[in-house]
């Protein structure tokens, strides 16, 4: 199927926005052929070039590519190498995706969609890649049940049908990516299946730098913890967690006293970067106490938006800007910042003011 339907007269209906797929091998994409590109002037209708980028230009390879989408992501099957039950509503799944797919899900930050075999599209849910294993083509999902899309998930048994993976998994995940994440101390705070893409985050970071995980386990179990994290030394690990396992604090975040003990934490370690895969609540709360014991650090937070394209195109994830405009927060890239300062804004009204780039954040 092809997708050329822009007009030379396409209406002008985005500002420029980083976005997630920018530059890479699934741009440009749909938005590009409906004029509705984040980052590209151009393809928003305009006559010149606004977009400061100086990497691949996007319209040169929107021109040069037929005006097709670049790469789309297709739908294709995987199959269930591996399914274990860590709870009765817990579950992970060991899939064979093929090396080529397995290394691109290694980014941190990756999920993807996944149904059942016998399900149609809209029983798609996005789900965290919570490890891989690049030499055996494997991935591994681990699955919170809780109703309708995720109960008929495990009814499954042979393969599930994948699509992906997609990159906006974390917000402000670029502080840590590619080389900058060499010698940092980095901490990551979890809470439930917001663990899943923690995971992957500790195993990405490896032996680059020094990954420090606080974790409250409701609705998860330690098990489970042991058998997907490599744990190191903590200095701050009680007696207790030491002997257990070390690298990891178990914190449940819902106790009084939980944010002091946190604070305490951060200030003695000096964290580089802090990476929140919590939900919008706590994303608040302790988003702000990090913010303000170590404003210099990286921040980044799960992406807990409804999302059910991942393409921008659906509109399950937007939020409306204070100028009126609709932003699509599965293909957007923000710092943790970014969010964190309009987040109130984000839960409580329908109106936020993001701060509109003409560049594209570091990779
Ligand atoms: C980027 C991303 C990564 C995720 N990673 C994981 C993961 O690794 N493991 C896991 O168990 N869950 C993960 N989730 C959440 C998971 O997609 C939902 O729990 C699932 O869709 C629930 O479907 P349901 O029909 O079983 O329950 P529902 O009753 O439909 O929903 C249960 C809860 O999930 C929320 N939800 C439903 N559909 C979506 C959706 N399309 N996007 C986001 N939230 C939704 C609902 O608002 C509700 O809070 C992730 C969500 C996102 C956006
Ligand atoms: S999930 Fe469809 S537009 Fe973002």
């Amino acid at each position: 199927m092809g997708y050329s339907i822009m007009k030379e007269d396409a209406a002008k209906t985005q500002s420029h926005i980083n976005c997630i797929d920018a530059g890479s091998d699934n741009c440009p994409c749909y938005l590009a052929v409906t004029g509705d590109c984040l980052v590209c002037s151009r393809l928003q209708g305009k006559d010149c070039c606004e977009c400061g980028w100086t990497g691949v230009c996007v319209y040169n390879e929107f021109i040069q590519g037929n005006k097709r989408v670049n790469n789309p992501r297709k739908d294709f099957e995987a199959e269930i190498i591996d399914q274990k039950f860590y709870k009765e509503d817990l579950v992970v799944y060991g899939l064979h995706v093929g090396k080529g797919f397995a290394m691109k899900a290694s980014r941190p930050g990756s999920y993807l969609f996944a149904r059942a075999g016998n399900t149609d599209r809209f029983y798609d849910i996005p789900l965290s890649v919570m490890k891989t294993d690049v030499e055996e083509g494997n991935i591994y999902l681990a699955v919170k049940i809780i109703s309708a899309k995720t109960k008929a998930l495990i009814e499954e048994k042979n393969k599930l049908i994948l699509r992906g993976p997609y990159r906006s998994g974390i917000h402000g995940i670029s502080s840590i990516t590619g080389n900058k994440a060499i010698n940092q101390k980095v901490l990551i705070i979890a809470k439930g299946i917001g663990i899943a893409p923690g995971v992957l985050v500790s195993q990405v970071l490896g032996n680059k730098a020094n990954v420090d995980m606080v974790i409250d386990t409701e609705k998860i179990s330690k098990e489970f913890i042991k058998d997907f994290i490599d744990t190191r030394q903590c200095a701050d690990a009680s007696e207790e967690d030491k002997n257990a396992y070390t690298g990891i604090q178990y914190i449940s975040l819902a106790d009084k006293g939980a944010g002091s003990r946190l604070e305490k934490l951060v200030k003695k370690n000096n964290y580089d970067s802090v990476i929140l895969l919590v939900s919008d609540y706590y994303i608040e709360n302790l988003g702000n106490i990090i913010k303000r014991v170590l404003p210099a650090a990286g921040l980044a937070v799960s992406n807990n938006f409804h999302i059910c394209c991942g393409e921008g195109l659906c509109g399950s994830c937007s939020v409306n800007t204070s100028g009126g405009e609709s932003i699509k927060m599965c293909k957007c890239r923000l710092k943790g910042e970014e969010l964190l300062n309009n987040f109130s804004k984000l839960n409580t009204v329908a109106s936020v003011s993001f701060p509109y780039c003409g560049e594209y954040a570091e990779e």
